[in-house]
C-alpha cells in the first residue's frame, strides 16, 4: 500500500510555497521595522509546561495535545502553541530587562489533535510576536499595530479586529462569580463539557460551538461590566492610540480566547467569508504568566497569525521570477556553460542548463516550460565565432554576445537587469 501523509498533515508544493515564502519575508520585514528579533525554539516541550499554562481546562489540553511518554519516562508534547516556549525560554535565559529580548518573534509549526477541516489542520504555522516588560497600553497598541501592518502590506481584504478585555484577577473573580451565579439558572441546557466547566473555568463556556450552550449565554453577564477601573483605564486608553493610528475595531465582549493565560486585552483577526475558520490571528496581553511558570513577574503581550488561513487571503499579486536558460551543444560549450552558470548565480541570476543535453529543439523546449525569459545558446560555431547567441523567448528576438563570460557576462547582466529577470 502507499504511505500517505496522516489526517490533518499535508505537503506544501513548490507552488504554494513560494507564497510561503513572500508571506513570510514580508511578516520577517514588518517586525523588523518594529525592532523585533527573531528566536527559533525546540517543537517538543515538556507536557507539563502547556498544561500550567494555556491551562488544563482548556479545549487545546484536555483534548487536542500530541502527547507521548518518552523512553526516560517524561510525559512530552508536540507544541501546540508558542508562547508557553516563548516564555520558558524567557524565564530560562533569565532575559529580564535586555532590550534585545523586549520584542521576539518565531515562526514555525504547531500541533493540534483538532477534526480537521477547511482551514484547520493538525499541522499548522504560526508567525508569533511577543513583547515582554511592558504595562503601558502603548505596548497593546503597538502588537495590534504589527499584525495591521503585515495584513495592509500584504493587500489582505476585508478584514475585522475584535477586541476585548478580559480585566485582571480581580475584575475576573467578581465576574466569575455572577457568571456561576447566572449558568447556575441554566446548567440543564448545557453541554455535559459545559456542566463541568461552569464549576472549574466558567469563562471557557463562551468558547463553546454548540448552539444550545450559545443560546443559554445570550443574556449572560459580560466582562466589560465587571473591569476595574484601572483595567477599564488601559482598555480606553488601547481604544484612543487604535482610533489615533486610524485602524479600526470591533469591541466584542465575548471574545475570550481558548487559552487560560490572558489578562486584559484580547484580539483576534477575522475574516468574514473564508468558511467556519475565519480567525486568521489572536493575541493578547498575559501579564501573570511569566510568573505563574516560576519567573519574575513581568507583563508581556503577544499574538500569532495562523499561516494556513492568511496565505489564502492574500492577493496572487507576487512578480513572477524567470530564469535564463543555457542551451549547450557539444562537449566544449557544456564546458564553457558551467563557467557561464557559475558566473550568473554569482550575479544572482537563477540559471537553468538541460541536464539532459539533448537537441536544439528540445532544449528551446524545455526553456519555454520553464518559461525562461532568455536563452543563451552556445555551439560549436558559436564558441568557432566566439560569439554566442541570447534569444529573447517573448519576441524571439536573436542577439550575439561574446561567447566568453569574461567578456559577455557583463552584457548579459546589464539585459537581465533592464528586463529585471531573475534577480530578487
Ligand atoms: P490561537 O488563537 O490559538 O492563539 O492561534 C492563533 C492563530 O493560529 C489562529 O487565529 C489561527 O489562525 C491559527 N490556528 C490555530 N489553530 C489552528 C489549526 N488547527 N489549523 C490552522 N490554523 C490554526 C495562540 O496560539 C496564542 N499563542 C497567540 C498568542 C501569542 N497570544 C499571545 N501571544
Amino acid at each position: 500500500m502507499r504511505i500517505q501523509t496522516i489526517r490533518g498533515f499535508r505537503d506544501i508544493l513548490s507552488e504554494e510555497a513560494g507564497k510561503w515564502r513572500y508571506v513570510e519575508d514580508t511578516a520577517r520585514e514588518v517586525l523588523d521595522w518594529f525592532g523585533f528579533k527573531e528566536v527559533r525554539l525546540p517543537i517538543l516541550e515538556k507536557t507539563s509546561l502547556f498544561a500550567r499554562s494555556i491551562g488544563e481546562n482548556t479545549d487545546i489540553v484536555e483534548k487536542e495535545m500530541y502527547t507521548f511518554t518518552d523512553k526516560s519516562g517524561d510525559s512530552l508534547t508536540l507544541r501546540p502553541e508558542a508562547t508557553a516556549s516563548m516564555v520558558r525560554m524567557f524565564i530560562q535565559h533569565s532575559l529580564y530587562g535586555q532590550p534585545k529580548a523586549a520584542k521576539l518573534f518565531t515562526i514555525g509549526p504547531m500541533f493540534r489533535r483538532e477534526r480537521p477541516q477547511k482551514g484547520r489542520y493538525r499541522q499548522f504555522w504560526q508567525v508569533d510576536a511577543e513583547m515582554f516588560g511592558f504595562t503601558h497600553p502603548l505596548a497593546d497598541a503597538e502588537i495590534i499595530n504589527v499584525v495591521d501592518t503585515i495584513l495592509k502590506k500584504l493587500v489582505v481584504p476585508d478584514y475585522e479586529i475584535h477586541l476585548n478585555s478580559l480585566g485582571c484577577q480581580n475584575c475576573r473573580k467578581a465576574f466569575k462569580k455572577a457568571l456561576q451565579l447566572y449558568l447556575e439558572d441554566k446548567y440543564n441546557e448545557l453541554c455535559p463539557d459545559c456542566q463541568r466547566r461552569y464549576k472549574s473555568n466558567p469563562l471557557r463556556v463562551f468558547d463553546c460551538k454548540i448552539a444550545t450552550c450559545k443560546e443559554a449565554l445570550k443574556d449572560a453577564p459580560l466582562i466589560t461590566d465587571y473591569l476595574c477601573s484601572e483595567c477599564q483605564t488601559h482598555f480606553d486608553t488601547l481604544q484612543s492610540y487604535l482610533s489615533h493610528l486610524g485602524i479600526a475595531f470591533t469591541l466584542n465582549p465575548y471574545l475570550v480566547r481558548g487559552l487560560d493565560y490572558y489578562t486584559k486585552t484580547t484580539f483576534e483577526v477575522i475574516i468574514p467569508g473564508i468558511g467556519a475558520q475565519n480567525a486568521v490571528a489572536g493575541g493578547g496581553r498575559y501579564d501573570n504568566l511569566i510568573k505563574e511558570l516560576g519567573g519574575k513577574s513581568t507583563p508581556a503581550i503577544g499574538f500569532a497569525i495562523g499561516m494556513e488561513r492568511l496565505i489564502p487571503c492574500v492577493p496572487d499579486s507576487i512578480p513572477q521570477k524567470r530564469p535564463i536558460f543555457l542551451a549547450l551543444l557539444g562537449a566544449e560549450a557544456v564546458k564553457l556553460g558551467l563557467i557561464w552558470a557559475k558566473a550568473l548565480r554569482e550575479g544572482g541570476i537563477w540559471t537553468e542548463i538541460d541536464y539532459r543535453l539533448g537537441s536544439l529543439k528540445s532544449q528551446l523546449n524545455r526553456a519555454n516550460r520553464l518559461q525562461a525569459a532568455f536563452t543563451l545558446i552556445i555551439g560549436e560555431d558559436e564558441i568557432k565565432n566566439g560569439k554566442a547567441i541570447l534569444r529573447n523567448m517573448d519576441t524571439k528576438e536573436q542577439i550575439n554576445i561574446p561567447v566568453a563570460p569574461e567578456q559577455g557576462l557583463n552584457i548579459v547582466l546589464k539585459i537581465l537587469g533592464r528586463e529585471k529577470v531573475g534577480r530578487d
